[in-house]
């Protein structure tokens, strides 16, 4: 923890929409008279009918409902391409930078128009109505927003798979929503590799019960691919058939707008649903305010669509402020480490929003990279998806914003549907590490193992006390297990899975996650979900995954492997089992050591003991509490001897 403080510079406070005392004034509004605090901000998109119901959220065990607008009728393409059309049809919205620096494109409002009736008249005519799910396999090209966007405008709900995702993945996330239309690419781009997105697709469809209907083929790279007559069509064939006029379909503010899966401690990823009015005026909002977005600024978020910071913040967000959203398909390293500032140069980039995990392998290349370029057109930084070591924090700030650009430190996550603790820039002051305060609307507040709310500066787990419109609304189709995951630990309340300290300020610190869930390189992934993948192979009898303190990638996977009867422990093995996983799950989920340990610290009751083999991993040994319960105490010795060096 660090305790250096930036107040906010007085230029900041004087241009930017909220000031501190502004901030105070509207906190206390939002949380004091939600209704009415919502239903003025709520005027922020357009409606085909006006609501005139606001709130209508319960958390109560048995009977969590969330409900926003609930009478209201709009629709979230219409918002993000069609109203600006009159005021700044001529204005880029999508800003494309290849992976290789030659090639870049500029979309205006207009064209974008264009791109996304065609699509939608291509899904049309493939049979997709309102309601239908449509998966997107797509690299980070502007079909991407297209795709999203085209599925709004007529009220399919889209659900996205990273690239980076296996077949078996893909698989599973296609067949849990039943979508019969899929959209993917011939090949992704990425650091000049091909990703070979269409054979997966194909690898995915061959374990779907009754398979997909159509599959719609972006021309990325012209590699060769398998077309199925029939099934597959390319997309630039299909939407040359097209007009570029479709309707944007009435929607309820409480329709389904897009699925996203994410992993949790226990079971098979989760489709996080949001749906449509809520989650578009909290997008907007947070975007415009946090990031202080003004008409004409250039707005630059390298995450990718595959993740909610992509929905939220390079898409929905943006493009219904009428922004202009610069997407990024490459990688922070290519062809140099100079690649970021490179593309803030060439665009003049005002606002830059990535991770700390890309600062972290930046700073490793010393700050010559970043001083060769010129980044004068650098105003605010943000950071996302895990908390940012104050090193990193302060190298972020010092070398890339030359302490001209504040920091805004954004915790959320992919249930709470836009950023919802974070300084604003023209209002809070920083501390390297710190989230800060609550965005408008937001309740945190910090339990402990019991419960009982903390007051004052305390560690414990955070929950949020009430609803803001972004919010998740179910699992898609399994609202109980909705309730289950997020509100039976603390009945009425919201539990994110993290951990918070509070300081004398009111400020919270994200200390990370309190479950079994990991975060690599700002990615979730869910112990469980390793460990299925590794006793799914053949030679495996028992495997146990646990995080551990990674310089680059903030947490790595460590996993302990307990091999079958007879079967050698060798290097050989340990590399095909780390194949293996990537093949299972993809890339992101790779261990990065893998111990294999003849026995595992049980209970006498058979459970394994986590606690003992995430201290272990963390090199902990002092800490490991008591062991006298286990069934074989000697087994610790053993894993301690035989412990995996750091990478
Ligand atoms: O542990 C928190 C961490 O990322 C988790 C959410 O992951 P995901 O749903 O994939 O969404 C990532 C992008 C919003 C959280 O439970 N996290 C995210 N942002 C921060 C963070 N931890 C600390 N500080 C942050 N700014």
């Amino acid at each position: 923890m660090s305790d250096k403080v930036y107040d906010v510079p007085s230029a900041w406070a004087q241009k930017a929409y909220v000031d501190d005392a502004h901030y105070q004034s509207m906190y206390a509004a939002s949380v004091n008279d939600p209704d009415a605090f919502w239903g003025e901000h709520g005027k922020r998109i357009d409606w085909f009918d006006p609501f005139t119901k606001v709130k209508n959220t319960s958390f109560d065990p048995g009977h969590v409902s969330i409900k926003w607008f609930e009478d209201g009728v709009t629709n979230v393409a219409y918002n993000c391409v069609d109203r600006h059309l009159d005021e700044r049809g001529d204005q880029v919205a999508i800003i494309w930078e290849g992976d290789s620096p030659d090639e870049s494109r500029n979309i205006t409002y207009r064209e974008l128009y264009g791109e996304v009736n065609k699509l939608a008249n291509v899904l049309r005519n493939r049979g997709v109505e309102k309601g239908d799910r449509v998966t997107i396999y797509l690299p980070m090209i502007p079909e991407a927003a297209f795709a999203m966007l085209a599925c709004a405008r007529l009220g399919a709900i889209h659900s996205i798979v990273f690239g980076g995702f296996s077949p078996d993945s893909l698989a599973g996330r296609v067949s849990d929503c039943g979508s019969k239309c899929l959209i993917t690419a011939d090949e992704g781009l990425r650091g000049g590799r091909k990703v070979p997105l269409k054979a997966n697709v194909d690898a995915a469809i061959d374990q779907i019960d009754g398979g997909v209907d159509h599959v719609i083929v972006v021309r990325r790279t012209g590699g060769k691919v398998d077309m199925t007559p029939g099934r597959d069509v390319y997309y630039d064939e299909a939407v040359a058939m097209v007009t570029d006029e479709c309707p944007a379909e009435p929607m309820n503010a409480e329709d389904p707008l897009f699925i996203l899966y994410t992993s949790g401690s226990t079971g098979k990823p989760k489709g996080v649903l949001h749906t449509t009015a809520g989650y578009l005026v909290y997008a907007s909002m947070t975007h415009q305010y946090i990031f202080d977005y003004h008409p004409g600024d250039i707005y630059w978020c390298t995450a990718d669509v595959g993740w909610v910071t992509g929905h939220s913040y390079i898409v929905y967000g943006p493009l219904a402020n009428g922004a202009t959203t610069l997407m990024f398909e490459g990688i922070p390293n290519y062809p140099t480490v100079s690649r970021f500032w490179d593309v803030v140069d060439k665009h003049k980039v005002n606002i830059f929003y990535t991770a700390p995990t890309a600062i972290r392998s930046l700073m490793q290349a010393g700050e010559e990279p970043v001083k060769r370029t010129s980044r004068a057109s650098l105003r605010l930084l943000g950071s996302v998806g895990e908390p940012i070591n104050p090193e990193a924090w302060e190298w972020y700030y010092r070398v890339v914003g030359e302490e001209r650009c504040p920091i805004v430190d954004t915790w959320w996550q992919t249930e709470t549907g836009g950023i919802l603790i974070t300084p604003l820039p023209g209002a809070t002051k920083l501390k390297p590490g710190s989230a800060t305060l609550p965005f408008f609307g937001v309740l945190p507040e910090v339990v402990d193992a019991e419960g009982k709310v903390l007051e004052g500066p305390c560690e414990g787990n955070l929950v949020i006390a009430d609803s803001w419109p972004g919010q998740m609304r179910t699992v898609y189709g399994d609202h109980e297990r909705f309730e289950q995951t997020y509100f039976s630990t603390y009945p009425g309340k919201y539990f994110t899975g993290d951990g918070c300290r509070r300081d004398a300020d009111g400020f919270y610190w994200i200390t990370g996650r309190v479950d079994d869930v990991i975060n690599v390189s700002g990615h979730r992934m869910g112990t469980a979900e390793v460990e299925s993948a590794l006793v799914a192979h053949p030679k495996v009898s028992e495997a146990a995954v646990v995080g551990f303190p990674h310089d680059i990638k903030g947490q790595g996977i460590y996993a302990y492997v307990t091999l079958m009867e007879g079967v050698e422990p060798t290097e050989e093995l340990r590399k095909e089992l780390v194949g293996w996983v990537r093949r299972e799950i993809g890339p992101i989920a790779s261990p990065d050591l893998i111990q294999f340990a003849p026995g595992l610290p049980k209970t006498r009751s058979g459970k394994i003991m986590r606690r003992i083999l995430r201290k272990i991993a963390e090199d902990q040994f002092e800490s490991l509490g008591d062991t006298s319960t286990l069934a074989d105490p000697g087994v610790v010795e053993d894993l301690i001897s035989n412990r995996q060096n750091k990478r």
